[in-house]
């Protein structure tokens, strides 16, 4: 049966994947068909009025969404990628994560300047990642018009680390 929320598909895990963490699960969202075509219609709505010509899409979870959302849209689709993963020459930047630290990667051909990118990610928590991944964008030239998520945990205040930029949530969690 088709849920009232969206936010109803999403599972909580306490204590994953260390103690103290809420993980916000979206296998359940995007193992129910109404769930995937939901989360991915919201996030194409949360561009509606945005010229871009590019979806960018995080490891690993930004690859699900950003992927059907470029489809859809007939954009193409460029991968930021965790550090090691990409064959050809790339420019990287470290950042620290709610648990851990990454450092992520790009192309340096998949952006060509004055490009108009979207970036699309599952979840904002700290604001890392997105945060990189915009220095990764405009380190080559291209403009960050838009980020889309499925959720927002509020409480990191990861949406401060972006205040630049015009940022958009399907979900959002205190
Ligand atoms: C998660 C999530 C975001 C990022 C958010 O990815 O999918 O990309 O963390 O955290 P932040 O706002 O604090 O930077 P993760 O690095 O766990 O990788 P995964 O998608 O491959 O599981
Ligand atoms: N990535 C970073 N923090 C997370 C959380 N609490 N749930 C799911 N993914 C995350």
């Amino acid at each position: 049966m088709k849920k009232e929320h969206l936010a109803d598909y999403v599972l909580s895990i306490p204590d994953f994947p260390e103690k103290g963490i809420i993980f916000r699960d979206i296998t359940s969202l995007i193992q129910d068909p109404d769930g995937l075509k939901d989360s991915v219609d919201g996030l194409i709505r949360s561009l509606e009025g945005i010229d871009f010509d590019l979806v960018i899409g995080l490891e690993s979870r930004g690859f699900i969404f950003g992927t059907a959302i470029a489809y859809e849209l007939h954009k193409g689709f460029v991968p930021v990628r965790k550090k090691g993963k990409l064959p050809r020459e790339t420019i990287s930047v470290a950042y620290d994560l709610e648990y851990g630290k990454a450092e992520v990667e790009i192309h340096k051909d998949a952006i060509k300047k004055g490009t108009k990118v979207v970036i699309v990610d599952d979840l904002i928590a700290t604001g890392g990642t997105l945060e990189a991944a915009c220095k990764l964008v405009e380190m080559l030239g291209g403009e960050v018009v838009k980020i889309s998520v499925v959720m927002e945990l509020a409480g990191l205040e990861g949406r401060k680390k972006l205040s630049g930029y015009k940022l958009e949530s399907l979900i959002c969690y205190e």
